[in-house]
């Protein structure tokens, strides 16, 4: 996902651009560029292909751009391969606007022939030059920059958060939001634009998050807020909480690293505030007792390891609460014509609350009377301002592209959520409760067991990094598990593999199974051990090698039949993946070490997918 930062201070603004760009490496991005107003020269504008530190060679760590203002971007490429030309800032044509954007204009090819035909020349095949040639376009028309952006932003379709500078307002930057995250932040130095926090919590804690449809004036000394019809807009400044050190490395090689680490106390933070007196509490929660006797239907609408969230919870909720659970892909929800009613809950799941096709299924289920509750880690951000209730993880800053301590954060938050609906309902014992809540309680020390078992996750991977496909294989909610160990090993080692129910295998895909294909069995789940094993032995008759994971009651029983096992500490079976998780995320990190790829930020992917 595209970065921006934005600067308007009382000193020069390049090196400032280049440190927040830096501090938004994990996004994901292909290229990065840097504009200044220069007091000498009008604009400059610097920016090519690749990682940042080309971008601090061409600037010479940003000395060559002199001036207090100016905009930066790491772009994720979308419209137009990645290149020198394609990457932001975008220039107007008479060289005196610089714009950066996050998002996709959808009707950028209708504009641009138009200005094509009033005699434009384009240097570039994205949308977003389309913006600055048509800000430039009404510009020349009207004279006054904020008027111009006022109808560029009425004439565009799609998604944007855009910064802009013009050579011929030296003090004041102008951004604007719809979709895609942009925040506004008071600094010492100067005032801010950027699309997270990350970017500028070195220079500030106080920020705006920008609505939709909202366009904001940037100088050194204030900043001022309107809707499109410019009425001003008196918006409330947030205080960020977050410790500096939690969104740096720490002396870790790589943030991942750090992050799997992290899941016990990340997993503390989240149950801590919700367990008092040995009972659940969620204050004010979304849904009364009676109306959740009345629910039609429960929605769990997410992507990625978020979806693989819901695929658990799909199992452990059902068998909590005894009512139908449905799971859905966002990007399917939303054109899936879904049965929505009043009496629908939809829990939207995401991570840095900004993915694009999470952020549509809650306004589309919002749209069909649903009630919405929104399971984020990244506070302030769009879903969880849009949902009609949000109940934050507390992992604390995720830079890795890759999840882990956000997916376990969610996974027990969604568990404490299931238990506390299941009280509700009186379908669970008051027993089983109480069992399941101490148990969820020593979860983080049972964390630290797992988590103690690097080298063998380590010895492993040292053995099995040059496979060109791997399969999981696993029942119930081994399977829902392997779903995330599978994604985790594909997005970081770039190994193909996939998750099957190991039922599923015999229907199909055992065919793929030959002398030396490495199977990782998933046997973490007691109620269908049994059969687990059957299927292990399925795929070991034709050849394959199997990795085994199960619990240190049953270490000795799948020791017997796998090639490799690792055990962890055995806990209620709706808090089993909790701890089955670790091996994976671990066995996939040192895969991706071994064959030396980009760990926090894998190609072509993005920490959060502002874009459909
Ligand atoms: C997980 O490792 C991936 N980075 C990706 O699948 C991610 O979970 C997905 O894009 C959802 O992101 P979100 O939780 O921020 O909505």
């Amino acid at each position: 996902m595209c970065g921006i930062i934005g600067f308007a201070g009382r000193e020069e603004a390049a090196p400032i651009l280049l440190d927040g760009l830096a501090r938004m490496e994990y996004r994901g991005y292909d290229s990065a560029g840097i504009a200044v107003r220069s007091n000498q020269w009008g604009l400059q504008a610097k920016k090519s292909r690749g990682r940042l530190e080309r971008l601090y060679e061409l600037t010479h760590g940003g000395k060559d751009l002199d001036g207090p203002l100016g905009i930066g971007h790491t772009r994720w490429a979308t419209h137009g391969e990645p290149n020198d030309c394609n990457a932001h800032p975008h220039i107007s044509e008479d060289g005196r606007i610089a714009l950066v954007h996050n998002g996709i204009i959808e009707n950028y090819m209708e504009i641009k022939e138009k200005l094509i035909r009033e005699g434009v020349r384009f240097a570039s095949e994205t949308d977003t030059e389309v913006a600055v040639q048509l800000l430039a376009y009404y510009y020349k028309q009207c004279g006054s920059m904020l008027e111009a952006v006022g109808k560029v932003l009425h004439r565009i379709e799609g998604s944007y958060a855009f910064g802009i500078i013009c050579a011929d307002y030296p003090n004041a930057l102008i951004a604007a939001r719809k979709d895609s995250p942009l925040i506004l932040g008071f600094g010492e130095k100067g005032n801010f634009i950027a699309s997270d926090v990350t970017a500028i919590l070195k220079y500030t804690r106080d920020v705006i998050y920008m609505e939709d449809g909202e366009i904001a004036v940037i100088t050194a000394d204030s900043i001022d807020v309107f809707d499109q019809e410019f009425t001003p807009i008196e918006k409330k400044v947030n205080k960020i909480e977050w410790d500096v050190s939690a969104a740096e490395k720490g002396g870790y090689a790589h943030f991942m690293f750090k992050e799997i680490l992290e899941q016990p106390e990340a997993i503390r933070k989240t149950i801590a505030p919700r367990i008092r007196d040995g009972k659940i509490i969620f204050d004010n929660f979304l849904i009364t007792p009676e109306e959740l006797k009345n629910l039609s239907r429960i929605y769990i609408i997410a992507c990625g390891s978020a979806y693989h969230v819901g695929a658990i919870c799909k199992y452990t909720w059902e068998k909590l609460l005894r009512r139908p659970v449905e799971v859905c892909l966002a990007s399917e929800f939303r054109y899936s014509d879904p049965l929505v009613d009043k009496n629908t809950l939809a829990i939207i799941i995401s991570q840095s609350g900004e993915t694009l096709d999470s952020m549509a299924a809650l306004r589309e289920a919002k749209r069909l009377g649903a009630r919405t509750l929104a399971i984020v880690n990244v506070v302030g951000s769009s879903i969880a301002r849009e949902a009609d209730q949000v109940l934050y993880t507390w992992a604390g800053p995720e830079i890795a592209v890759a999840t882990t301590k956000a997916y376990s954060t969610q996974l027990i938050l969604m568990d404490l959520i299931g238990l506390y609906l299941g009280d509700l309902l009186n379908t669970i014992s008051k027993e089983d409760y109480q069992i399941i809540l101490r148990q969820i309680e020593t979860l983080p020390e049972k964390m630290r067991a797992c988590l103690s078992k690097l080298d063998d996750a380590q010895y492993l991977a040292s053995r099995h990094f040059n496979h060109n496909s791997i399969f999981f294989i696993g029942r119930n909610l081994d399977y829902a598990m392997g779903l995330e160990g599978s994604l985790k090993l594909k997005e970081i080692s770039y190994i193909h593999s996939e998750a099957y129910a190991s039922g599923e295998l015999k229907h199909g895909t055992i065919s793929l199974i030959e002398p030396g294909t490495l199977v990782i069995a998933l046997g973490t789940y007691h109620a269908l051990f049994d059969k687990a094993m059957s299927n292990v032995v399925e795929v070991k008759a034709r050849g394959a090698e199997v990795l085994a994971i199960t619990t240190e009651s049953y270490r000795e029983r799948m020791e017997k039949i796998a090639d490799d096992t690792i055990s962890v500490p055995d806990v209620h079976p709706i808090l089993q993946p909790s701890l089955g998780i670790i091996p994976l995320q671990l066995f996939a990190y040192y895969v991706a070490l071994q064959r030396g790829c980009d760990i926090d930020k894998p190609r072509n992917l993005a920490k959060s997918v502002t874009v459909e």
